[in-house]
């Protein structure tokens, strides 16, 4: 099994690309390297030193749950409420200097120059991942989507094109009512249509190969890990697009 070093992630984030001020958003597997030495908090500083002081990293930390609806609204603690996305995200959010936004199921953990204007406002949302969102909101700054020894279909950025696209399996039809309990431990109320767990199956990545090929997503390896790195404002043009064209594009085929 391959040993990999901080010096090894920072080589190989930046021979992807990744640069002093970027932002991305990271969606991760740690053992998909191998053995990482000192484990999630290496990949996170490697991430950090990647895009430097004036860079941002991003994390998802979702904690929806299929039983999230009308007649069972999520609670969500943004201090206390573990999330699902891996050891990774879970260390990541837990550090002092993160920021996480107010979403009851999708929220993600920001650090960095641009942390406040990335994750400011999600509460305001109508649906988890509209254009007040996080991940809307790295498309208009021309960040990037980085996907660590996962494929498409960990792309949470995926879901936010198909609410832009207004596709019509993707969201439950009615409002919710979450409570989300914020930093000082007050209570708001968040008012949204939840992402919809009986939807249709689909299959993000048949958009892998159309990424690639148009020139807005490089490949690499560290370790044993295959890692994908998205322009992100195009990956939002080129998906809404496919979506708006045709609103079942990724909606898999019955056989
Ligand atoms: C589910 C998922 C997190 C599982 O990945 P994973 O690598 O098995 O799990 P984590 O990233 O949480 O890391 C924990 C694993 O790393 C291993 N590990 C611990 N220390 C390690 C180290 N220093 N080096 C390498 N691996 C280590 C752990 O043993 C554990 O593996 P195990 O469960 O087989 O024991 C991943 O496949 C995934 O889907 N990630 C993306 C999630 C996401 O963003 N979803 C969005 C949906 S829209």
């Amino acid at each position: 099994m391959p040993v990999i070093r901080e010096e090894d992630l920072i080589s190989g984030f930046r021979d992807l690309g990744l640069k002093n001020g970027d932002i991305v958003l990271v969606h991760s597997s740690l053992k998909s390297f191998g053995y990482v030495e000192g484990g999630a908090d290496t990949v996170i500083d490697a991430l950090l030193k990647s895009v430097g002081d004036e860079g941002t990293v991003m994390v998802p930390t979702l904690t929806g749950k299929p039983t999230d609806s009308k007649e069972n609204p999520p609670v969500f603690d943004v201090r206390h409420t573990p999330c699902w996305t891996g050891r990774i995200p879970e260390t990541f959010r837990l550090r002092k200097e993160a920021i996480r936004s107010l979403h009851p199921t999708h929220s993600v953990a920001a650090i960095g120059a641009k942390k406040i204007i990335l994750t400011e406002g999600h509460e305001n949302s109508k649906s988890p991942c509209d254009e007040n969102s996080p991940y809307y909101k790295n498309a208009l700054l021309k960040g990037y989507i980085m996907l660590i020894g996962v494929v498409q279909e960990s792309n949470t950025s995926i879901h936010s094109c198909e609410e832009i696209a207004g596709v019509p399996y993707h969201l439950q039809k009615e409002i919710t009512e979450a409570y989300v309990i914020g930093y000082k431990g007050e209570r708001i109320i968040v008012r949204n249509r939840l992402h919809d767990w009986n939807k249709p199956p689909t299959d993000f990545n048949k958009l892998d190969r159309i990424f690639y090929e148009k020139g807005i997503m490089r490949i690499g390896k560290i370790g044993n890990s295959i890692i994908r790195l998205i322009e992100a404002d195009k990956m939002f043009e080129i998906t809404v697009e496919l979506l708006r064209k045709d609103n079942y594009f990724l909606v898999k085929k019955l056989e």
